[in-house]
């Protein structure tokens, strides 16, 4: 087994790690078992020999205990199977019933493309294991599950406006539906989503995009192209992803795609969960506010697509400039001071990660100042327009996002020695931190960087 755990935890997941029980998906399985029929479809034995758990008897009570930290001599996803569990044909029915409920989804999976993409889903095989994880999956993780449901058919949709061919399609609708299957290895309380992160987390969590890969090359004959696919789904071409930080070219074609798709459906769904009524503007917004993120065509083919939808609505907000502005250009401004005192270092780490940041950092300033927020002749306007102060905090929102993200790239790069007591020789790297992301530096327990 073959796992790599560093200090701060997954890093690494090989296929040989399958053999070691995860207790996560352990879990998962003896929850599931008290619903549904789950049961061994051969021995379970470990790597000594010992039978475990013998073939055709039901996952029972003491499943867990008996297997819990286990090396086995066969991953236990494929030892088990599930009656009446999750297949294609079930998750596409389900895509239809979710496009009945939300209309921005049924906008962006209504072509013609888009429903025979979803229909040919359908006849797919589902290898054994995987049916197991998502059957898990629907009935433990229903936020999750219903989110990759959404990024099958905004994926339907993008196949269909860019002319994908079938066999490129299916791929990535398959890659849709299982990016986050590696979520499942995970310690839960990592991926819910529900409250901020301590940055000691975010290395188990930017884990799963490999974690998936893995799974999908031990229990399935599905190509490299798909399997690359779910890894390289959270890379961005300008190299501002993870886990890797490639960047351009080698970000394969259905990784880009499969970035698109699960970033337009989180938005979609987080935004049923507010009740926001301006998605069409947030969505663009997420695909356009960096100039070489994503590819080109999916920001314009979402104006398109929703463009005669008129129930997503204007954005719109009141308030102060002092209170809803002012807070993030302070912010944008000390970030950029400290990235150039970064970037000017004379040790190359401090200097990369300043430059790196320095960048990002500068075309959010240029994209804020676009629209008038520095232009004190304009701030009569402004607050006195819901509308301009509505299309300003979406703008303010995405930046507070993108700065988080640079604060997680930040601690990638030198995150075991912020907060470790090292506090001298990375003090201005943590100062940036800092400034990103200040409640993710006090869930370090570095409080006197974060109160500056
Ligand atoms: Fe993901």
């Amino acid at each position: 087994m073959s796992g790599t755990t560093g200090k701060t935890g997954i890093i690494g997941y090989t296929r040989d790690a399958l053999r070691v029980v995860n207790p996560h998906c352990l879990q998962g399985i003896a929850c599931l078992s008290e619903a549904m029929d789950v049961r061994a479809c051969c021995d379970i034995v470990d790597d000594h020999g010992a039978r475990l758990w013998a073939s055709g008897t039901r996952v029972s009570a003491v499943f867990a205990e008996v297997l819990t930290g286990r090396h086995l001599q066969r991953p236990l996803e494929a030892s088990l199977e599930v009656g009446c569990g999750a297949t294609l044909d079930s998750i596409v029915g389900e895509c239809r019933d979710l496009m009945n409920d939300n209309p921005v989804l049924a906008r962006l999976g209504a072509t013609g493309g888009a429903r025979e993409a979803l229909h040919n889903l359908r006849g797919m095989p589902l290898p054994g294991p995987l049916k197991l994880l998502l059957s898990i999956s629907r009935t433990q993780r229903k936020a999750a599950f219903t989110g990759q449901l959404a990024a099958i058919i905004v994926g339907a949709g993008l196949a269909a406006e860019i002319g994908l061919g079938a066999q490129d399609c299916d791929r990535l609708l398959l890659a849709a539906l299982l990016c986050d299957i590696g979520e499942m290895y995970i310690d839960p309380a990592y991926v819910d989503g529900s409250r901020p992160l301590p940055p000691y987390a975010w290395p188990h969590l930017a884990a799963h995009p490999g974690i998936g890969q893995a799974v999908l090359d031990e229990f399935t004959d599905f190509p490299p192209a798909l399997t690359d696919g779910v890894l390289h789904h959270h890379e961005r071409l300008d190299g501002s992803g993870y886990p890797a930080g490639l960047c351009g070219p080698g970000v394969s074609l259905l990784g880009q795609l499969c970035g698109v798709v699960d970033t337009l459906s989180a938005i979609i769904m987080r935004g049923e969960r507010a009740g926001v009524s301006d998605l069409r503007e947030r969505l663009a917004m997420a695909l356009r506010i960096m100039p070489d993120e994503f590819p080109p065509p999916a920001a314009s083919w979402i104006d398109r697509a929703l463009a005669p939808l008129d129930n997503t609505g204007k954005c719109a907000a009141s308030g102060t400039f002092a209170d809803r502005v002012l807070p993030t250009l302070k912010q944008i401004r000390s970030a950029r001071l400290l990235a150039e005192a970064l970037a000017g270092a004379s040790t190359s780490q401090p200097a990369d990660i300043g430059g790196r940041a320095l960048s990002v950092i500068r075309h959010l300033d240029k994209r804020l100042r676009a629209t008038g927020v520095y232009d004190l002749a304009q701030l009569g306007v402004l607050e006195s327009s819901p509308a301009r102060m509505g299309e300003v905090c979406l703008m303010l929102d995405e930046v507070g996002w993108r700065l988080r993200h640079l604060a997680r790239r930040v601690f990638q790069c030198c995150g075991e020695r912020i907060g470790s007591g090292d506090v001298d020789e990375t003090r201005p790297i943590a100062e940036l931190f800092a400034v990103l992301d200040a409640p993710a530096l006090s869930l370090l327990g570095a409080p006197e960087l974060a109160a500056n």
